[in-house]
């Protein structure tokens, strides 16, 4: 028994660290550069467009997860993006690592993150 604490603590702790900027930075920087636009809108851009739309977080996080977790043309908020880059592909998350991304995205001002 005695050796099963530290075992017990470590998993705890694990849940302790903030996965989202993992999720984020391994998923969507590939295409989403922090202020460059490539292949894709920039972060900065997409959060800029998605804050003038829903300035509340519940609301931001509720919509971009949503469509996160389905790109389609019908509910997309940046058209002018889909007409110049296509439509995102559907990269099969399910609807909570999305809302963790979407409100990770929400917190961050990536201003003050190194620009990719
Ligand atoms: C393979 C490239 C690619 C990856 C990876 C990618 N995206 Fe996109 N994304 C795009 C492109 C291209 C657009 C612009 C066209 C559009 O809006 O569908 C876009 C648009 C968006 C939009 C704007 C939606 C709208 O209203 O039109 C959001 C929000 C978004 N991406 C979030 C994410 C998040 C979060 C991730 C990571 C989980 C991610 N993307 C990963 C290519 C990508």
């Amino acid at each position: 028994m005695r050796y099963l604490y530290p075992v017990l603590f470590f998993i705890t702790s694990l849940h302790a660290v903030d996965m989202r900027p993992l999720l984020f930075n391994g998923n969507c920087v590939t295409c989403h550069h922090t202020s460059r636009t490539i292949s894709a809108p920039s972060i900065v851009e997409i959060k800029e467009n998605y804050l003038r739309a829903f300035p509340q977080k519940e609301a931001f996080v509720a919509y971009m997860s949503t469509w996160v977790a389905k790109p389609n043309i019908e509910t997309s908020i940046m058209h002018d993006a889909i007409d110049k880059y296509e439509v995102m592909p559907d990269l099969g998350f399910d609807i909570s690592t999305s809302r963790d991304i979407s409100a990770y995205i929400y917190e961050t001002d990536f201003s003050q993150i190194e620009p990719y």
